[in-house]
């Protein structure tokens, strides 16, 4: 297992578009792996393939809670291919934005298409938190982020808050 570098805003790899994978190979499996080991090191609940660096629509998530079995879940070729009409608001993060956080309106439920880590086509009904990172996890596979369904003020005010916590960190570095 290898602990991946998980990249931050204003890397331009977060604003691409991942491209589909055309075989699961047993390189795609210990990539999903890899991905997974390193969400948990850094204790999020959902990473895709851009956040590692890779354009290929990669994503790992487990949306369990605190008191519940571990629910890992990798995905190749994520596709939503149904959503319900009703919105819920939640308050999202993101490892590539550490430590800001903010509501986005989200469909209550998907239903999700991929592939599973051996190949085969899965279909998946996801309701609650699961349901937030699948819609938030194929996001990125499309290059955007959370922050990108904020109002631009929100959005800006968001990225300056960040932006001014780093340079603090920096400075206490030095
Ligand atoms: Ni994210």
């Amino acid at each position: 297992m290898t602990i991946l570098k998980v990249f931050e805003v204003p890397s331009p790899v977060l604003e691409q578009k991942a491209l589909p994978v055309d075989v699961v190979t047993p390189e795609i499996k210990q990539v999903l792996a890899d991905m997974l080991e390193t969400m948990y090191a850094t204790h999020g609940v959902g990473l895709a393939g851009n956040q590692v660096g890779l354009l290929q629509r990669l994503v790992v998530m487990d949306c369990a809670g605190a008191d519940e079995q571990p629910n890992p879940i990798k995905m190749v070729n994520p596709e939503i291919i149904e959503k319900s009409e009703e919105l819920v608001l939640h308050n999202e993060g993101c490892l590539s934005i550490p430590r800001e956080y903010a509501d986005v309106e989200r469909h209550e439920w998907v239903i999700v298409q991929y592939l599973d880590e051996n190949g085969k086509q899965q279909t998946l009904k996801a309701t609650g938190l699961l349901s937030i990172c699948v819609q938030h996890e194929t996001d990125h596979l499309d290059g955007i982020l959370f922050i990108d369904h904020l109002s631009p003020l929100k959005r800006k005010r968001l990225l300056k808050h960040l932006e001014k916590r780093r340079r603090k960190a920096a400075e206490a570095e030095l």
